[in-house]
This record gives C-alpha cells, structure tokens and sequence, in this order.
C-alpha cells in the first residue's frame, strides 16, 4: 500500500477492515511511515500528535476513531471525549464527531458508524471537487497564486481545499504559478505542499513565509489562496499561523484573498473571530529542529498555531454549497441555513 494509490492522488486515511491506517504527516516527504490505529485514544494521540492533521482529515479520522472503540465494545461517550479533545482549532472535528453522536443517539451500531464515518470521508472528497471547480472558475487566465500551509490530498478525504482549486486550476490550464510559503514551525507547506505539487508536476516555488510581501510588491500576484480550521458566522476565518498576515499584506497590494473550505468548517454558533479557541503548542516547536536547539537554552517562545483573518479581508469563501463574495454573516446564514 502506498500513499499515492488512488486516482486522485494521495490517500492519507485509509480504513483497513479492523483497524485506520494514516500517513505520518511528521516524517513526509522523506520517508513514507504508516501509524496503525486500533482505538479512539490511538486516534486521539495521531491526532494530537500531528502524524494526522488538516481539518477535514483529522474530522475524518475522529470519525473512524469512534468506530474502532465501538467495534472493540468500548465506552461511546469516552471515545467522543477523547477525540473532541485531541486538538481545539479545527471546527471539523467537532462537526465530525456530533455528526456520529447524533447517529449514535438514535441506536447506530458499530456496523452502522462505519458506513457513516466512510460517507464523511467520500463526502469530502466530493466536497473537495466541487470547490476545486469554483475557485478555479474565479481566477483569471495564467494566474499566479500564493498559498500557505497544507490543504491539499494529504489535509482532506482527497484532492483538497485551497490546493484542491490550484489542482482544478492548473488541469484546466487557468495556471501559470503557484508560490507556496515554507508555514513555519511545521514546515507543512515546505515538506507537504511542495510534495503534492510536484507530485502533479504544478509549477511551484517555496518561499520564506516572511517573503510573501515582497513577492507581492514585485510580482503580479491574482490571488491568495487558502484553507480554513473554521469561519465564524460574520466571516471572519481562523486558518494556520501566517494567514493573517498574507491577507493583510494582499489588500494592501491589491491581491485578492480567496479562502476555501467545506460546510463543516462553518462554525454558525460562532459569532466571531474573537471567540474561536486558537490552539497554542509547546515552545520547543519554535527553540528546536528536529531535536536540535536553534535558539538559546534561556530563551522562551509563544507558539500559537493559527491566526484570524477578519471577513472584511476575504474577497471570497469558496463552499461546496456556493461561492461567497465579500463574506458577511446574512450571505453566510443564507448559504448554510
Ligand atoms: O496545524 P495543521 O497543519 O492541522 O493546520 C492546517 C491548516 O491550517 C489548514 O490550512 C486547514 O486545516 C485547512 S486544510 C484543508
């Protein structure tokens, strides 16, 4: 089994009769390592531990982690537990997990959460299709195009969000070239992106994350494009540490930001960007490379993994569902009821 054995490319999560199979996103691209799963806590730990993650991914793999304990007849409501708490960010999971509770509450089997957790994983590749066409459809011949951090195959049930528009981009022939920032301290752009893109031979340059502006000032950049871990109901949209930024410094160059992400990434309960828990890592995240230190034995660090871009910034929100322009909480609601 490898990670490249589907038809759209890279399969991260793979159910294998009795147990989940991931990719371990740590070690990519250098070396192809699979993490065996056998119960929600397994689950919960890959999750936590980053061998899995991307929003829709680490939903779809929460879901299957339910299933695991409820095939091995553990504790429902302790497997949910664990799982809602591996990581705080990403809406998805969340989504994820109550979609099973609900299916639970009204007397689902082991048998039965399977056939969902497996409808939430094709689902979001269907989702991920149908998004790719749209933001496609948004950019301008020969685009040039900036994204960040890691929304392709490898975040997702498969073909992705933000990197999912650059795929349908580039194989309608919209695409000239894509820059992808390094998304420092995890390298998810330098070491998965990058991967993904030569993978599909789309022409890509790495850049610093701190040379996205200066590219702007001195290239004709069309769009920003990136994912999402979860939109408030104004808009405003918590992705990886570094977004923000990118939109910031869009605006002020004229480029447009386009942010793309499924129903399940819409938290509607939220009212905004204030009030979505940023997940904050260990300082050793930021002091060390791969276990050695870079800086100084005394020195702290503040690790905060995502930032908030405001909806005032967004041109668009490309959903499975439709294509929001200049996001605002009526357009959003009206979207997704
Ligand atoms: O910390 P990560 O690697 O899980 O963060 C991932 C991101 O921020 C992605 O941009 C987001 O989940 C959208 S993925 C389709």
């Amino acid at each position: 089994m490898t990670a490249s054995s589907s038809a759209t490319g890279i399969r991260p999560i793979i159910w294998a009769d009795d147990h989940l199979k991931l990719i371990d996103q740590r070690v990519l691209p250098n070396e192809e390592r699979w993490v065996d799963c056998r119960s929600a806590a397994e689950v919960a730990d890959a999750i936590h531990g980053m061998a899995v993650r991307g929003a829709p991914a680490i939903g779809i793999a929460a879901a299957y982690g339910l299933v695991l304990d409820a095939l091995a007849g553990r504790d429902y409501e302790a497997a949910d537990r664990v799982l809602m708490e591996s990581r705080p960010t990403a809406v998805n999971l969340r989504w994820a997990l109550l979609r099973m509770r609900e299916l639970k509450s009204q007397g689902a089997d082991a048998k039965a959460l399977l056939a969902e957790a497996i409808r939430i994983h094709e689902e979001d590749l269907a989702q991920n299709l149908a998004m790719g066409e749209a933001g496609a459809a948004l950019l301008p011949p020969n685009a040039v195009v900036i994204t960040h951090c890691n929304t392709g195959a490898l975040a997702t049930g498969g073909h992705g969000t933000a990197l999912g528009v650059i795929r349908s981009a580039w194989a309608r022939g919209r695409l000239s070239q894509v820059y992808n920032g390094e998304t420092r301290p995890w390298l998810q752009g330098a070491r998965l992106t990058a991967w993904e893109l030569l993978y599909e031979k789309i022409p890509a340059r790495l850049i610093a994350d701190g040379a996205a502006a200066h590219l702007m000032q001195r290239e004709k950049i069309d769009w920003v494009i990136v994912g999402a871990d979860r939109i408030a109901v104004n808009g405003d949209t918590a992705n990886k540490i570094g977004t923000y930024a990118l939109a910031v410094a869009a605006r002020h160059h004229g480029v447009k930001f386009m942010v793309v992400a499924p129903s399940g990434t819409f938290d509607l309960n939220c009212p905004n960007g204030a009030a979505i828990p940023i997940e904050e890592r260990p300082p050793n995240e930021l002091t060390e490379f791969r276990g050695s230190r870079i800086a100084p034995e005394a020195m702290q660090a503040w690790n905060p993994v995502f930032d908030v871009t405001p909806a005032s910034l967004i041109d668009a929100i490309v959903c499975e569902r439709g294509v929001i322009e200049q996001p605002t909480e009526q357009k959003i609601r009206a979207l997704l009821g």
